[in-house]
């Protein structure tokens, strides 16, 4: 018998009984007469000791164990001396009788504890050391938890789940597919979904008006901590819905899970629109955990002779409280560079600090005391507080000055751990404009439907119409991270061979990718709509963390590299032969 008890559950109750125990060794201490032996297992770490005196064999051949040794022991639970509070086995431990290595083990290329020596790259290529290690081995058993619950949460709500195909036909998510020849089809090609989107309509046509499913999507994308090229989704589709319906079955998803994952109530779920979002923070995905709204200062700013104020667009603000102290000539300085650099792009950063003994600015050439004093109110800013001003185009300008405000909350520690602040942002626009393709782009997907009374508009309207277009679209943010994304669909052929137009498609092109949606629609598509979250990105922002890797087993690095398999790589010339690509290449090369 391997194991009659795990290697975290024996107690003080347990003292007398014979026990097995199986583990990796963690550590060995030899003190002489004594030598204990930490042995851990996924479960816990019990100490298991080896008498010099009573039983010499054996305790030297524990003093000969290395880390992660795997071992099985047999022995007595006895009552510690020194008991150790900080485990929940500490009051405990086994007078081992008999014992016998399982498998030996190399010395371990990083430390296997909670805070560990390894660096990214060694933790991956030896991955299955890492997810021995407690914060990863937490993070996975929370991510299976966390699918437990969405699945018995959606089951009670009456979804069903059910799998797609991951040998599909390109869907158009926005990124770029990852594709996979075809032996039997030479010079064809499948793609990985980016998302299972138009199957998950198709099932609504098929009558099958609840569905989830909580599936694998490929994206071929610029990586970030964020964003992994292989991730999951819950991904989810209604018929006869409203957004209304989506949003508080969804709403009523997140508060299950974090009850039950977390033992926690979320508080409100509020609302906002994009064009708010953008406005007040520069952003449609809100960290709402702290406040610093942007001020709009055009009124008072322009025309009073500075001119970079003057030529702007937009002259907006936050005010930072408190922190006018804070910033000496060469905080300032720095932090103007850290605006200045090519990921943010800021030209400059004017900033106003209210003191006690007066008001110092960098624009105080151009307005004095007295007019820096009275934008107080509009900036509601007291003695103490330093403002951040940028000014420029518009669009631009947001987006720099909620990267500030970001940056000012982690900086000032506005955010407080273990707070979660939900915000369903609403109403986005149908389509984008692109100036450099010189085409629309759709915001969320093609298939998102405008609002009812924008559908008229759709059908008539002129170019700048199609900018004024409102989407049945909505994105749940929490703390400023986006969880999710969904939409009311569009269920009528004519609107969505018009969308397909607006973004470009010729009539051939439409059909050619998605006339088997289009067909589909005529044959009784009921009105339905859906939404996805992103299950890695809710496991790290469940748990507070920027980066989902660790909540994935096998994740992939910054290169898109699983570097423990060594994956993507070559593959030889027969299997090209065989999947008709060894012809293309020669054809390229040539
Ligand atoms: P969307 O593209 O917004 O919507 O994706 C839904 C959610 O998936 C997560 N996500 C990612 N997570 C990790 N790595 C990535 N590369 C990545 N890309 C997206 C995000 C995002 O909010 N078919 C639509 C959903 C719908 O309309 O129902 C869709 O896929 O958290």
């Amino acid at each position: 018998m391997y194991r009659s008890h795990t290697c975290g559950e024996l107690r003080i109750s347990d003292v007398g009984a014979s026990v097995t125990l199986s583990g990796w060794v963690q550590a060995t201490r030899n003190f002489g007469g004594l030598t204990f032996v930490d042995l851990r297992d996924r479960y816990g770490i019990t100490q298991l000791v080896f008498n010099q005196d009573e039983q010499p064999e054996l305790a030297d051949q524990a003093n000969r164990l290395g880390r992660e040794f795997v071992i099985n022991a047999e022995g007595v639970v006895r009552e510690r001396s020194n008991k150790n509070p900080n485990r929940p086995t500490g009051d405990i431990e086994i007078d081992v009788l008999r014992f016998s290595i399982l498998n030996a083990a190399k010395t371990p290329p990083f430390t296997i504890e909670d805070e560990t020596d390894g660096g990214d790259d060694l933790r991956m290529k030896y991955r299955y050391m890492d997810i021995r290690r407690n914060p990863v081995k937490e993070n996975l058993i929370f991510r299976s938890n966390l699918s437990l619950q969405t699945r018995l949460y959606l089951s009670q709500q009456g979804f069903v789940e059910i799998e797609t195909p991951n040998l599909i036909k390109s869907t158009p998510e926005g990124a770029r597919d990852f594709v996979v020849p075809s032996r039997m089809n030479p010079g064809q090609f499948y793609a990985l979904p980016q998302s299972p989107q138009t199957f998950k309509q198709i099932l609504m046509v098929g009558g099958m008006d609840k569905y989830f499913q909580i599936v694998k999507c490929f994206r071929d994308e610029d990586l970030r901590a964020d964003r992994q090229p292989e991730f999951t989704q819950i991904d989810c589709e209604m018929s006869f819905v409203t957004q209304e319906d989506i949003l508080n079955t969804f709403e009523g998803l997140t508060r299950h899970l974090f009850k039950h994952t977390l033992d926690l109530e979320l508080g409100d779920f509020p609302r906002m629109s994009y064009d708010e979002a953008i406005k007040r923070y520069g952003s449609d995905k809100p960290d709402l955990r702290f406040d610093m709204e942007f001020v709009e200062l055009n009124e008072v700013a322009q025309g009073k002779g500075f001119g970079v104020f003057d030529n702007s667009e937009l002259v907006v603000g936050i005010t930072v409280k408190g922190q006018a102290d804070a910033y000496s000539n060469k905080d300032i300085k720095k932090l103007t560079e850290w605006m200045q650099r090519p990921q943010i792009g800021a030209k400059g950063l004017v900033y106003i600090k209210y003191l006690n003994d007066g008001v110092k600015s960098s624009v105080g050439k151009f307005f004095d005391d007295d007019e820096l004093n009275s934008w107080k109110e509009k900036l509601e800013a007291e003695t103490g507080d330093i403002v951040f001003i940028l000014s420029g185009e518009e669009e631009k300008t947001r987006k720099q000055l909620n990267e500030l405000r970001l940056e000012m909350g982690r900086k000032h520690d506005l955010i407080k751990e273990g707070d979660f602040k939900p915000l369903w942002v609403v109403d986005f626009p149908l389509l984008e404009w692109d100036e450099e393709s010189n085409r629309f782009h759709a915001m969320h997907h093609p298939f998102t439907s405008p609002k009812k009374e924008d559908h008229q508009r759709m059908l008539d309207g002129d170019h700048e119409t199609m900018k004024s277009l409102r989407a049945d679209a909505y994105d749940l943010v929490i703390n400023g991270s986006e969880i999710g994304g969904g939409s009311i669909r569009i269920h009528d052929r004519a609107l969505q061979s018009k969308n397909f137009d607006l973004l470009g498609f010729s009539k051939e092109e439409a059909e050619a990718q998605f006339g088997f949606l289009m067909g589909a629609f005529e044959y009784g598509a009921p009105p339905h709509g859906g939404i996805a979250f992103g299950f890695d990105r809710l496991c790290a922002v469940m748990n507070g963390q920027a980066s989902i890797r660790d909540f994935i087993a096998f994740p992939k690095n910054n290169q898109g590299k699983d570097v423990m398999i060594d994956a993507p790589s070559l593959i030889d010339g027969e299997q090209l032969d065989e999947l008709n690509l060894a012809l293309n290449l020669q054809e390229k090369e040539d």
